[in-house]
């Protein structure tokens, strides 16, 4: 049987890294293989063009056209047979990224996003995704705290703001596979929605 594959979107300060040990032990705990990956990245080529991506300025085009070759990489190399020999993949950031950071955040039209995704994944969708949901400001003075900000982190509240509407936007068209984590509340609280979306799958 095909595996499942879980994807986790949010904002830069969401919160969605500080969830990924208790997610994966979830998941090993049903007894399946869990392969646990990122994007960009994921692969020795996609963590190449990671290092450029999150560091280098670039056109709009350029960074999205970057984003999906990484993505093609990451899909032929390693998804696609993980999912075949039915293990679970669960991929911190895919697609929806794209549409929340270069549709959203740099203005790139959507209808641009959507060709490169027909292209790279030919109709393969995440059959889950937990977007860690938080207002603005939080995540805003989240990045403020934090060590080296990447090329993405420096960027303005307005710039996160658009991303945020991107990714809810993106929550409403598609909500059989989109569940929202309301990561503004104790930990304890975002943990139990966390594994409530999980036994959902
Ligand atoms: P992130 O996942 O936040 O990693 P870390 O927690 O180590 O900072 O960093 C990846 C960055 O790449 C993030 O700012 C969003 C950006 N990104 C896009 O702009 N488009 C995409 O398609 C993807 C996958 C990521």
């Amino acid at each position: 049987m095909r595996g499942k594959f879980i994807t986790l979107e949010g904002m830069d300060g969401a919160g969605k890294s500080t969830h990924i040990p208790d997610i994966l032990a979830q998941l090993q705990a049903r007894g399946v293989e869990v392969v646990s990956t990122r994007e960009p990245g994921g692969t020795e080529l996609g963590e190449r063009l990671r290092e450029v991506l999150l560091h280098t300025a670039m056109a709009a085009e350029t960074e999205s056209l970057l984003m999906f070759a990484a993505r093609q990489e990451h899909l032929s190399t390693l998804i696609l047979p993980a999912l075949e020999r039915g293990a679970y993949v669960l991929s911190d950031r895919f697609t929806d990224a794209s549409y929340a950071y270069q549709h959203g955040g740099r203005g790139l039209a959507a209808e641009r996003i959507a060709q490169l995704e027909q292209w790279v994944q030919q109709g393969l969708q995440p059959d889950l995704t937990l977007l860690f949901d938080v207002p603005v400001e939080v995540s805003v003075q989240r990045l403020a705290a934090a060590r080296t900000p990447d090329k993405f982190e420096r960027e303005s509240a307005d710039f996160f703001r658009r991303i945020r509407d991107a990714y809810l936007q993106r929550a409403e068209q598609f909500p059989k596979r989109f569940r929202i984590i309301d990561s503004n509340q104790p930990l304890d609280q975002v943990k139990l929605a966390v594994s409530a979306a999980l036994s959902e799958l």
